[in-house]
Parts: C-alpha cells; sequence; structure tokens
C-alpha cells in the first residue's frame, strides 16, 4: 500500500475554484497546503473548508509575488505537486489597472516557477482561462484554435502559458498541465462554500443570486441583439466541483502526459444563453427575477462553448453536474452566506 503523504501546494487556495479544488484534492487522498494572501478570499474559508472536510487545513497567509516567505513554506514539506491559482482576475479591473495585473500575475507565476524549479517539484497545474480564444471564429473551440486576447487580464493568461512553455523547454522535469477553464458557477454541495465577490458582482451567477436575494434591484441583461437564437451572449458553464475535479484529474495523470506543457478545455461542450439562465433560476428557486435589458457590455462575444474531448479522452474526467446544479447550490450558498453577514 501507497503510505507517502502526497503534500500538494494550493495557491489562492482560499479562494473560489482553489477552496473546491482543496477539498477534491482531499476526497482523492492528496494533502493539500493553502497559499493565499486573502486579499480576495476571507479567512474564515478555512473554517468552513475544516468543517466540511472534518480535518485540520494547513495554510500559510502570503502573496506569491513574495518569493522569499514563499520559499520558507516550500522548504517545510516534500512536495509532490504545485496548483497555482493565485491571481487576480477581474477583466475589467484590469482595463483600468494593467499594472496590477501585471504585477501579480506574472510576478506571482515567476516566484512559484522558480521554487519549483529549485525545489524540483515534478508537477505543476496552471489555471488558465477560454479568455485566451479572444472572439474565436469557429465554435466550439479546441485546444487548437487560435488564441488572442481582449482585455490585460487575458493578456496574462496568454503570455503566462507562453511563459510556462519557455520554463518547460529549459526544465523539461517538470510536467505542465494548462487548464483553460470555461464560466465557472455553483457552490460546493454543503453551501458553505462558493462564490464570494467583493461589492458588485461581475459574473452573471452571482449577480442573479444577489438580485434574487433583494441586494441588487435588478439584473441587467448585457444586450439581446447578438447573433445568437435568443438574442443573448452564450457561455459554457462549469459547476465549479467539475472543475476542482479536473485539477485532480490532472495531477493523477500528470505522469502519463504526451506533451509538455498540456493543455486542456475543461468546460460541459454546451452553450447556454443569458435569458436561459434566468430562465432556470426562476424554474429552480421558484423565485421571479427582475431584470430589464440594457446595452452590451463592451469586450464581450456572442458565443464561445469548449469542446472538451481531449480531456474526456485523456484525463478520464468529464462534467458530471448540470446547470440546475450550479444554480441550486449557488442559490443554497448566496442564502447561507448572508444569514452569516447578518449575524457577525
Ligand atoms: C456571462 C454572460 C454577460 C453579468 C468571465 C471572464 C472570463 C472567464 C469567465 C476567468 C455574458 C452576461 C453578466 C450581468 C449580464 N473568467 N451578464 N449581466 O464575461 O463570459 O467571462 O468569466 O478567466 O475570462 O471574462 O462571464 O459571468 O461576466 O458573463 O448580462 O450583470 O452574462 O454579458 O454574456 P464572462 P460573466
Amino acid at each position: 500500500m501507497d503510505t507517502e503523504i502526497k503534500y500538494i501546494l494550493v495557491t489562492g487556495g482560499a479562494g473560489y475554484i482553489g477552496s473546491h479544488t482543496v477539498l477534491a484534492l482531499i476526497s482523492k487522498g492528496f494533502t493539500p497546503i493553502i497559499i493565499d494572501d486573502f486579499r480576495n478570499a476571507n479567512k474564515d474559508v478555512i473554517t468552513r473548508l475544516e468543517k466540511i472536510a472534518k480535518q485540520e487545513i494547513k495554510y500559510f497567509t502570503t502573496s506569491c509575488q513574495d518569493e522569499f516567505r514563499l520559499k520558507s513554506v516550500f522548504s517545510l514539506f516534500p512536495i509532490h505537486g504545485v496548483i497555482h491559482f493565485a491571481a487576480d482576475k477581474a477583466v475589467g479591473e484590469s482595463v483600468e489597472n494593467p499594472l496590477k495585473y501585471y504585477d501579480n500575475n506574472f510576478g506571482s507565476l515567476v516566484s512559484v516557477l522558480s521554487l519549483i524549479k529549485e525545489f524540483k517539484i515534478k508537477r505543476f497545474i496552471f489555471s488558465s482561462s477560454c479568455t485566451v480564444y479572444g472572439d474565436p471564429k469557429e465554435i466550439p473551440v479546441n485546444e487548437e484554435s487560435p488564441v488572442s486576447y481582449n482585455s490585460p487580464y487575458g493578456f496574462t493568461k496568454k503570455v503566462s502559458e507562453e511563459m510556462i512553455e519557455q520554463f518547460i523547454a529549459s526544465q523539461p522535469s517538470v510536467q505542465a498541465t494548462i487548464l483553460r477553464y470555461f464560466n465557472p458557477v455553483g457552490a460546493h454541495e454543503s453551501g458553505l462554500i462558493g462564490e464570494e465577490p467583493d461589492g458588485k458582482p461581475n459574473n452573471l451567477l452571482p449577480y442573479i443570486t444577489q438580485t434574487a436575494f433583494g441586494i441588487r434591484k435588478e439584473l441587467t441583461v448585457f444586450g439581446d441583439d447578438y447573433d445568437t437564437p435568443d438574442g443573448t451572449c452564450i457561455r459554457d458553464y462549469i459547476h465549479v466541483e467539475d472543475l476542482a475535479d479536473a485539477h485532480v484529474a490532472a495531477l493523477e495523470n500528470s505522469d502519463n502526459n504526451i506533451s509538455n506543457p498540456i493543455v486542456y478545455n475543461i468546460g460541459t461542450g454546451k452553450g447556454t444563453s443569458v435569458f436561459e439562465m434566468v430562465q432556470s433560476f426562476e424554474e429552480i428557486t421558484g423565485k421571479k427575477l427582475p431584470y430589464s435589458v440594457g446595452p452590451r457590455r463592451p469586450g464581450d462575444i456572442p458565443e464561445i462553448y469548449a469542446n472538451a474531448d481531449k480531456a474526456i479522452r485523456e484525463l478520464n474526467w468529464e462534467a458530471k453536474k448540470s446547470i440546475k446544479d450550479a444554480i441550486s447550490s449557488a442559490w443554497k450558498f448566496e442564502q447561507y452566506i448572508r444569514d452569516k453577514r447578518n449575524k457577525e
């Protein structure tokens, strides 16, 4: 029996996708170690993770930009692999403050890769995004589709992928896996962790749940005059628990890959429109959602969804949860977090 403890460093492990991945790792027998500076996450997430996992979870509070402090964490454990989530991710903010995005997203990646090299770590998983496909000419997109960017945030993801490629060319003993996520939605089935945007949400489902809860007056649908069946934009919404499982699958497959770095689309392969999301929310929760149609949001593309066949084939992974699961879990989490904040 293999009794070796498999320590996985999870940067940004208290964040939305990171926290769900920590739970997925534990359920598969790995020992996650969270590194987070809590700039976009609540410390209380750790307590909630421990409650769900029924075990203590190790975490260290540091920015990944601080290579000196980060090194002190890397030196504590024999590390089996690193999953690097820590990054800024708000598209609009990146347009207003691109330097913040270069500084954090590139700076953090450089220090993490330097330490991977120094400590001879063999497995590296990187959070990328479907944003690297820009406004695709052909849909669904596969991993060979042309890449571009529409924002400084998208630029950091595209360039980070290239940085990893160049790093790996000099350091082939590290296996890097790049996961291009489509639109992550939903919350953990416990209802205790989920997406907790600071202030007004940018993303659709948190905006919907906050509106239904009465925190926002109404949802603005950003344009209904796109060339799509109902005029609203189409996205590939993937349940965050499925997304978390993809990281574990990528880690488990790290020793069998046929290319390095290897890139996977992580999506459902199905497109859903904004109106379909609103309608599903109303059907599932029985609540009427106040909304109006406004102008298009600058930078939005009409339609994108994944061809995720490569991940299905090679990682033995597949999105199992539905939009219905995502909406009901997000709604459960919204109610939990509001109740909790009211009591604080
Ligand atoms: C979804 C749809 C909006 C809010 C972003 C990033 C992308 C990736 C996923 C990380 C769009 C519409 C939204 C609202 C609306 N993230 N909408 N009213 O823009 O597809 O992708 O998250 O890498 O890089 O750009 O996600 O949730 O903001 O929007 O009508 O109040 O909902 O126009 O069609 P998006 P989103």
